[in-house]
């Protein structure tokens, strides 16, 4: 974020933005990235800003995630929610500011060539847009007092949560050079870490800790959401994931990366307590 501060932005807004960016967060998604970038041989770093690019595009969806006409939550990443420091609008605006900047800082990284610049900004908007984060979220708003099937939930999930992941994986493996069935099979490693992934989070906002989650635990009830532990019970979704862990395992043996730090983020990834 050393560009924006040189960068002609209103101060609130700069602030705004800052706010939630800095609070932290786990990083998984660019973690994510730079594994899958180092699995596939990856070794002058190409991929550092279109990991920050990632990050910023997941911490606007947590900025708007929060507000009150969404989940409605006051905590996150152990501070107060960004429209409870700024306002609703100046929160909406943040969150718009790093959507947009995101596409700005992959489609002008000179590291990149011109034609992986395209392909990283379409698939970046993919994966956040209507068939993308944007429509899961939708799709999750629309769930709430309404029993979903497990397929109808997956979706949700692979949407709101998975999309942005499967960028992640795609983006470093595309990076370092993987060639296409090598992608192929990581689309579906991707598809199965963004179930364990908000699987998960659906567990942990039962049995979680708010202190280690830095946000709240029992959002999702209070919300009456569609989660894995409603459908099927906290013992019925660990072993969803479990299911899901396996395949995601078998997927990247097929992209011929079961020795990489994939496979233990996968595990990270199912069994993480915030
Ligand atoms: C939370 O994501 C939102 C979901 C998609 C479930 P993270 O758990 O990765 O949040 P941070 O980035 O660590 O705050
Ligand atoms: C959020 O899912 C997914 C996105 C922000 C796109 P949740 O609503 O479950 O995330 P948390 O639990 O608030 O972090
Ligand atoms: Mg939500
Ligand atoms: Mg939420
Ligand atoms: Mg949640």
């Amino acid at each position: 974020m050393k560009q924006l501060e040189k960068l002609a932005v209103p101060e609130v807004l700069k602030k705004s933005m800052l706010y939630s960016i800095e609070a932290g967060g786990k990083r998984l998604r660019p973690i994510l990235l730079l594994a899958s970038y180092e699995a596939f041989g990856g070794k002058l770093n190409k991929v550092l800003p279109t990991a920050v690019a990632l990050e910023m595009v997941h911490t606007y969806s947590l900025i708007h995630d929060d507000l009150p006409a969404m989940d409605n939550d006051d905590f996150r990443r152990g501070k107060p929610t960004n429209h409870k420091v700024f306002n609703e609008a100046t929160a909406i605006l943040a969150g718009d500011a790093l959507l947009t900047y995101s596409f700005e800082i992959v489609g002008t990284d000179t590291g990149l060539s011109n034609e992986q610049r395209i392909r990283l900004v379409r698939m970046l908007a993919e994966v956040s847009g209507p068939a993308g984060m944007v429509g899961g979220q939708l799709l999750d708003m629309e769930a709430e007092d309404r029993p979903l099937a497990l397929e109808e939930l997956e979706r949700v999930h692979t949407l709101k949560t998975g999309e942005l992941l499967r960028f992640a994986v795609f983006a470093g493996a595309y990076i370092a050079g993987a060639n296409s069935k090598q992608l192929a099979a990581l689309e579906k490693f991707a598809y199965y870490l963004g179930l364990i992934f908000q699987v998960q989070d659906d567990i942990l906002d039962v049995t979680g800790d708010q202190e280690k989650l830095g946000k709240p635990v029992g959002s999702d009830e209070g919300n009456q959401k569609s989660t894995y532990p409603k459908l099927l019970g906290i013992d019925g979704a660990q072993t969803r994931k479990n299911l899901y862990v396996e395949e995601a395992k078998k997927a990247l043996k097929h992209a011929g990366a079961e020795y990489s730090i994939l496979m233990e983020l996968t595990d990270y990834f199912s069994n993480r307590d915030h």
